[in-house]
């Protein structure tokens, strides 16, 4: 009995960390849905005046993370007028730096702007990788498909399952002493 009660609580142990990493892993990283969502409102909203990598009506937005924190753009996207009346000194020497032209207010919430955000971290890795090269598994790739070799979270999660999974085996095994080859015959 207190054998069967030990062998439960490894199992518990080592299953719920697995359980709990994947769910952070999965709402960290950016999803394929995200990035689209974020395409599309960018298109929207942002093409107009801006572009990845060249300056337009405002500056390039693919690098803008590494300028600027989340919080910043978030409140600039939202209303550049109150950032700049709140005499925020990047965003006035911004203003002044494109010609004194107002972003207008944009209607997004937390969620929009991160998705656009996603979309430019995402362009960012893109054309770090260089353009892709078409391949018929591509095409497999679309859509909601969750199963995607680049998913490095998912690789790592499941590798760090497979592993605490063969080591609840083997405990299972030594609590239960079964016996093994070598012992047959004692
Ligand atoms: C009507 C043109 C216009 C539109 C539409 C627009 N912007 Fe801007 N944006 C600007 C200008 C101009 C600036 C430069 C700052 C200034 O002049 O106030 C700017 C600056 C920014 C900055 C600061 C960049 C930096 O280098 O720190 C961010 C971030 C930004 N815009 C995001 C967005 C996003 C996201 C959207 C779409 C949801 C958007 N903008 C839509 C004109 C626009």
């Amino acid at each position: 009995m207190t054998r069967l009660f030990s062998v439960l609580l490894v199992l518990v142990a080592y299953l719920t960390p697995c359980v709990a990493m994947q769910d952070t892993i999965s709402t960290d990283m950016a999803s394929p849905a995200q990035i689209t969502e974020g395409e599309k409102l960018f298109t929207m909203y942002c093409k107009a005046c801006h572009q990845l990598e060249r300056r337009l009506v405002g500056p390039p937005l693919q690098d803008v993370r590494q300028r600027r924190g989340e919080e910043w753009i978030v409140n600039f996207v939202k209303s550049a007028t109150t950032v700049i009346e709140s005499g925020d000194s990047v965003a006035n020497a911004l203003f002044e730096e494109y010609n004194r032209v107002l972003m207008p207010d944009q209607p997004l919430d937390n969620e929009q702007i991160k998705s656009v955000l996603a979309y430019l971290d995402h362009s960012a890795e893109a054309e770090q990788a260089g353009p892709p090269i078409p391949r018929p598994v591509d095409a497999l790739a679309q859509g909601p498909d969750p199963f995607r070799f680049d998913d490095f979270g998912f690789w790592i999660t499941y590798t760090i399952c497979v592993v605490l999974l063969i080591i609840t085996m083997y405990f299972l095994v030594e609590n239960f002493s079964i016996s093994h080859p070598e012992e047959i015959g004692d």
